[in-house]
């Protein structure tokens, strides 16, 4: 979309030119807002926690943006040939998500496709001042990362009939975790950039982070949490198409010492549904960022800094 002409609407404040997670259109002075849409192919085999997954998954986008979401639509694509009671159970687990997180499902539209497809349009709130975009890092900031990685490589696994039931089980519980608290405890403490670790990894995303913000990165390999199984399982070759692909686009942005093996490359450049927050924060304010987060009980991670450098470019340590 970048050579379509874009808004020259004053009110939007965040639209195509905007590298962000969802698009920011003021209201009034208090408040905005912010729009995204997302929905992608089953990822695991049980229909409810997949719909689950998909509206957790649509959802993010507005958390990382700092925004409440309020209203959703659902999409779906699905099968003549498939049960409908599957479809009721896919709607089900996006509701149930959709409740949980304090939004209404105000519509959706479905079509015929020979595969099924299911995720939302969620629309949220925010304070223009408010807004948390993936532009505002500067140099020097510590970089958080709050969930664990290996979800593309788990997904593959399941659907290959590869994944131990305890893995799959762990992975569907991780992906359906709203972003919720983990936004509410950067908006609480105050940070400089966020966005959402999805399809493009987590090496694509912070590229995208560093770039939009004009700084580089370190990211310090060994402390990257990772999903515990999913090394042996890429190991296995059970790597999905899009982490391949994440890996050849973004390989000319990070370099890697030799003590970084072959699987641990594979998991940085893995895609993610449904993935953590990626949050840039003053050090001054990392204690209590991660107080914060360890108070809603999620798990983060100090994973890395920013730092001067060509932006966007990435030194895995
Ligand atoms: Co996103
Ligand atoms: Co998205």
């Amino acid at each position: 979309m970048s050579s379509i002409p874009g808004s020259v609407d004053p009110n939007l404040l965040l639209g195509l030119d905007a590298p962000d997670d969802a698009a920011v259109y003021r209201i009034t002075d208090e408040i905005a807002i912010v729009q995204t849409v997302d929905f992608f192919t089953p990822v695991v085999d049980d229909p409810f926690q997949w719909g689950a997954i998909a509206a957790a998954n649509a959802l993010s986008d507005i958390y990382a943006m700092g925004a409440r979401p309020v209203t959703a639509l659902n999409l779906v694509a699905w099968p003549k040939e498939l049960d409908m009671d599957l479809l009721y159970e896919v709607l089900a687990g996006g509701a149930e998500k959709a409740r949980e997180a304090g939004v209404s499902i105000v519509g959706g539209h479905t079509i015929d496709d020979e595969e099924p497809k299911y995720g939302m349009s969620v629309t949220g709130l925010v304070p223009p001042g408010a807004v948390v975009t993936s532009s505002g890092a500067t140099a020097g900031l510590d970089v958080i990362l709050t969930k664990p990685l290996g979800m593309g490589i788990v997904s593959t696994a399941i659907k290959a009939a590869k994944a131990p039931a305890e893995l799959a089980a762990e992975a569907t519980a991780i992906m359906s975790t709203l972003n919720r608290a983990a936004s509410e405890a950067m908006v609480e403490v105050g940070v400089a950039a966020a966005t959402d670790v999805t399809g493009f990894g987590l090496i694509g995303h912070f590229h995208q982070l560093l770039k939009a913000s004009g700084v580089a990165g370190i990211l310090h390999a060994e402390r990257v949490p990772v999903l515990s199984g999913a090394r042996e399982l890429a190991a296995e070759g059970l790597v999905p198409g899009g982490t391949q692909r994440n890996r050849s686009h973004f390989s000319e942005v990070v370099s890697f010492p030799s003590s970084v093996d072959e699987v641990d490359r594979i998991v940085l450049f893995d895609a993610q549904t449904s993935g953590g927050l990626l949050i840039a924060v003053e050090p001054s304010k990392t204690q209590r960022l991660l107080d914060r987060l360890s108070e809603r009980s999620v798990e983060a991670t100090a994973i890395g800094r920013t730092v001067d450098g060509v932006p966007g470019s990435i030194e895995v340590e």
